[in-house]
């Protein structure tokens, strides 16, 4: 039972601590949360004067022959030279990068014609009008929804641009073109090259000014903190099954133990009863016994088990009854030596049946030795003082306090100041002084 007990305090004490971590977890959590939300939230900023290593940006010409050539309709009244540019975005900052837009301020005169997968927002302006600004889908567009300047050059959208103007590419979206997110990782740069076609009366342009804006996004369970939390919430929820699962055994052993305590105590309680039972005024004897008998023990400090020990020699001490004569034990007279005799073989009787018993220890000795006297003059060895068992010392008190206590065909109960004086008066001849002290004191306590 005590490891019993032992075992529910460290189920509650690791409760407690794992309530404790959960608690900690959690706020540190919240943290983490926080952190995450500012960190995806923040919006960043790059320009061709300031770099970062988390994030690139590249333009430059597309190579080979086929990238550049000459248009000749302009209807401008001159010839033009048309060059690809590719715009090469590169994420470097191992997070995702979920949304950018590039910024290209455009220093010469020139004409913006077309431009892959995102849209342009494009920011002209005129002398007259002032900022004229529109955003355009150059792959798909309705020439009569334009309303910035234009002109075309047969088929081709020419928009002029001049110096102070600029182009800001706004990526597809969509999840077609792939354009945002783009995804890095530790090791693995994830990048996307975008393109424009612009023309000038050289064919080359200065496209090396830009500003370049992005956010990055980071979920909660990714990175070493993120990943401590992904183990760590589940590690604890498993942890608290576990415990969960023990302390239901806890708690079901614990019952199971305390039934099989009662069924005990109710085989053992019917078996002296049989004893008891041949003396009408006994009756009960054994078990009042057995509950002062504890009292003392716990009195004296005895642990658990010992005051049980105590406890189930004190119930069984007088089994030995079994074996006398009813006629004897009821006698109402002064009983003769014969008689006497075959009273005092209870006690051997008694500790012969119960020798055999080895989860009861003491319960033989308690049934010899229970009518020693302190002084060496009792039955049936003539032991005396500490040679006594303790056991036996208790149930002995124990003992002559209940005969004293019920009434008898020779005589009446006696009153507790009776009782008192004759413990007082036999306390180092009949029975142990100290116990005596101490059930003195329990004698205040008991409600007779
Ligand atoms: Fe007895």
């Amino acid at each position: 039972m005590d490891k019993i007990r032992l075992m529910k305090k460290i189920v509650k004490i690791l409760a407690i601590a794992m309530a404790a971590i959960l608690v900690i977890l959690i706020i540190a959590f919240i943290g983490h949360v926080v952190k995450i939300n500012n960190y995806n939230m923040l919006e960043r900023e790059i320009t061709s004067d300031s770099t970062t290593t988390e994030a690139m940006v590249d333009i430059h010409p597309r190579g080979g022959v086929t990238d550049s050539w000459e248009k000749e309709n302009t209807g401008l009244g001159f010839k033009l030279n048309a060059k690809i540019y590719e715009l090469v975005v590169t994420n470097n900052s191992q997070t995702l990068m979920d949304d950018w837009k590039l910024r290209i301020n455009i220093h010469d005169d020139c004409y913006l014609n077309n431009g892959w997968c995102g849209k342009f927002e494009i920011h002209q302006f005129d002398e007259e009008k002032g900022e004229q600004v529109q955003t355009i889908d150059l792959r798909n567009y309705d020439v009569s929804e334009i309303t910035i300047n234009y002109t075309m050059g047969g088929q081709d959208l020419l928009i002029p641009l001049t110096e102070g103007d600029y182009i800001i590419y706004l990526p597809d979206g969509s999840g077609v073109a792939g354009e945002v997110p783009i995804k890095g990782s530790a090791d693995f740069s994830g990048s996307v090259v975008c393109g424009i076609i612009i023309y000038n009366k050289l064919g080359s342009i200065d496209l090396s000014d830009y500003v370049f804006n992005y956010n990055l996004h980071l979920t909660y369970w990714e990175g070493s903190i993120g990943r401590f939390f992904t183990v760590s919430f589940p590690a604890w929820a498993l942890l608290m099954i576990v415990l969960g699962v023990i302390f239901l055994m806890t708690v079901q052993f614990e019952e199971r133990f305390i039934i099989q305590g009662k069924i005990l105590e109710e085989v053992l309680g019917v078996t002296c009863s049989l004893a008891d039972s041949k003396d009408y005024y006994s009756k009960e004897h054994s078990k009042r016994c057995a509950n002062y008998s504890r009292l003392i023990a716990e009195k004296l400090g005895m642990d658990k088990n010992d005051c049980d020990t105590v406890y189930y020699a004190a119930l069984l001490h007088n089994i030995g009854n079994y074996y006398v004569p009813e006629q004897i034990l009821r006698k109402n007279g002064k009983l003769t030596t014969e008689e006497y005799n075959q009273v005092k073989t209870h006690t051997t009787k008694g500790a012969e049946l119960l020798k055999e018993l080895q989860h009861i220890p003491h319960a033989d000795e308690a049934a010899l030795y229970h009518h020693e006297r302190y002084d060496g003059t009792g039955y049936p060895t003539g032991k005396k003082g500490e040679e006594i068992p303790l056991v036996a010392r208790i149930v002995a008190v124990a003992d002559a306090f209940d005969a004293m206590s019920i009434d008898r065909p020779y005589r009446k109960k006696f009153m507790r100041e009776q009782i008192r004086e004759e413990f007082i008066k036999n306390r180092g001849t009949q029975f142990d002084p100290t116990i005596v002290g101490v059930f003195l004191d329990i004698m205040g306590e008991l409600d007779l």
